[in-house]
């Protein structure tokens, strides 16, 4: 079988509401986002993908859907929607969409016609916790005089997918969306589908809090992804499946993968996402990761979310040096990256003043969710979220050679042009305290010097192909020295015997 196109791939995820507004109403819509499509091929990603877009009441802001063949009206229609897949086709950019299969709204139909279609109780059966809040998993539906369960919010009840005809509906979610060339999806809560169907409370280990082997990570949802996947792999090209796969450890999460490569194709490796910009922490999960991924499987990384924040704030703590290490970092690992929109412009989270808070969470999420500033007069009118600060734009930084979009430009460009970036083995590269380095394949190095004091590298010599300081591209090195908060990579070959770093 050849090489799936993902492989190679740099995703860009597009937070719908907050990316482009095309018919200045304040809120980002697919018509808006079809309109940046230049900049996205100017970029060099290869797949964008959409978190929730449909009709939602938005208590959770489209994780909470009413109809999943259908599209949010602040977003646009069916035909924005085919038009951004086929303008996105003719740039090399293709589509993926996010499928939410743990829950659905309250308002969904289903709720009040297809009762069978949730998972409920006389009573509270066990001490299952609602992940938004921290009460009790489940809500006494007063109609019905019974408990439904709810992982997250009261108004996102579970599916019940030990009912074989959810599996059915989902199949025909999926192959709607496939049929419409839809390149694939990210699975939202993808550990943790199914329940227990005996409901068991979840283990409480003192000092450890409580374990979700009940409510969440049940083997049960192996299966489901295995029949996604074989539904997925009946199209040309297979669709994609990317799992928001979280798990206690690495050993679990390879299994997502499946053991024969029947799972998920791809999955987010949060462990190195919700690891500290620290050379040793980040090391020692990538070699962990390394570790316990059978042959087949592939890590999907990422350092921003519309979870977890932004990476330029989180990480870099607003530092742009740091906050291109980390680039360097997700672009130079072995996997597929997915940028966050506004990574590459090191953007920082924005300011949300507590009477301007949508979410539905504490904390909120609010900050990492903010417009994209597209100039630095800021071009959204009213915009749903506030757009406070501008100065890190995109206007600004596509006519400056020296600026991080240009930088994450010319680091996508160098993965494309360098097989080994793409595809070559991981091996670590021994530094001294504070730094982390490693080559990829035979003759390409990546390192990063995380650590507040300057660093020498003595085992990476060869030309710098891209600093964090564009100043130093080109430059010959010896040992590399690595200011603090400095990272590059370095086409090794003068030094080593093997095949080259030579471009395709
Ligand atoms: C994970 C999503 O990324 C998050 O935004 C959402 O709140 C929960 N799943 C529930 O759908
Ligand atoms: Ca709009």
């Amino acid at each position: 079988m050849s090489k799936p196109w993902w492989r190679d791939a740099v995703l860009y995820q597009v937070y719908p509401r907050s990316f482009a507004d095309g018919n200045g109403d304040g809120i980002g819509d697919l018509a808006g986002a079809a309109e940046r499509l230049e900049y996205l091929e100017w970029l060099g990603v290869d797949a964008i993908w959409l978190n929730p877009i449909h009709p939602s009441p938005n208590v959770d802001w489209g994780y909470d859907v009413t109809d999943y063949t259908g599209i949010h009206p602040d977003l646009g229609t069916l035909d924005d929607l085919d038009r951004l897949i086929a303008e996105g086709a003719s740039r090399g950019i293709r589509i993926l969409l996010d499928l939410v299969p743990n829950h659905s709204s309250d308002g969904h139909p289903w709720f009040r016609e297809r009762p069978d279609f949730y998972v409920w109780s006389e009573e509270i059966p066990n001490n299952w916790e609602s992940i938004f809040g921290g009460g009790p998993a489940w809500t006494l539906d007063e109609e019905r005089g019974r408990y439904y369960l709810h992982n997250f919010a009261p108004e996102q009840p579970d599916l019940n997918w030990w009912n074989p005809e959810v599996r059915a509906e989902f199949e025909r979610i999926l192959r709607f969306w496939f049929d419409r060339d839809v390149a694939g999806f990210r699975i939202d809560v993808a550990h943790a589908i199914v329940k227990d169907r005996e409901l068991r409370d979840d283990p409480v280990i003192p000092g450890l809090g409580m374990r979700r082997r009940y409510s969440m990570f049940r083997p049960e949802t192996h299966e489901i992804l295995r029949e996604w996947r074989a539904l997925a792999e009946t199209y040309d090209p297979p669709r994609l499946l990317l799992g928001e796969a979280y798990s206690l450890e690495a050993e679990q999460w390879a299994g997502y993968f499946g053991e024969r490569d029947d799972q998920l194709d791809l999955a987010f490796a949060f462990m190195l996402t919700h690891a500290a910009l620290d050379a040793d922490e980040m090391r020692g999960v990538v070699s962990e990761i390394e570790a316990a991924l059978p042959a087949h499987a592939w890590p999907c990384w990422a350092g921003s979310n519309h979870d977890i924040g932004r990476l330029a704030t989180r990480w870099a703590k607003g530092d742009e040096s740091r906050a291109r290490c980390a680039l360097l970092i997700l672009l130079g690992l072995r996997g597929t990256p997915c940028l966050y929109y506004g990574d590459e412009l090191a953007l920082e989270a924005g300011a949300v003043p507590a009477d301007r808070v949508l979410d539905c969470a504490t904390p909120s999420r609010d900050p990492g969710r903010t417009p994209m500033p597209w100039t630095a007069g800021g071009d959204w009118l009213d915009p749903w979220l506030p757009l406070s600060d501008t100065s890190r734009n995109v206007e600004d930084q596509r006519v400056d050679s020296g600026s991080t979009l240009h930088f994450t430009r010319d680091l996508i460009g160098l993965r494309r042009q360098l097989p080994a970036l793409r595809s070559g083995t991981y091996t670590e590269i021994p530094t001294s305290a504070g730094a982390w380095a490693w080559r990829r394949g035979a003759d390409v190095a990546v390192a990063v010097n995380l650590a507040d004091a300057p660093v020498e590298l003595d085992d990476v010599s060869g030309a710098i192909l891209l600093a964090t300081n564009r100043s130093r591209d080109g430059e010959l090195v010896e040992s590399l020295a690595l200011a603090p908060g400095e990272g590059a990579i370095v086409a090794t070959s003068q030094r080593s015997s093997g095949s080259s770093a030579a471009s395709e």
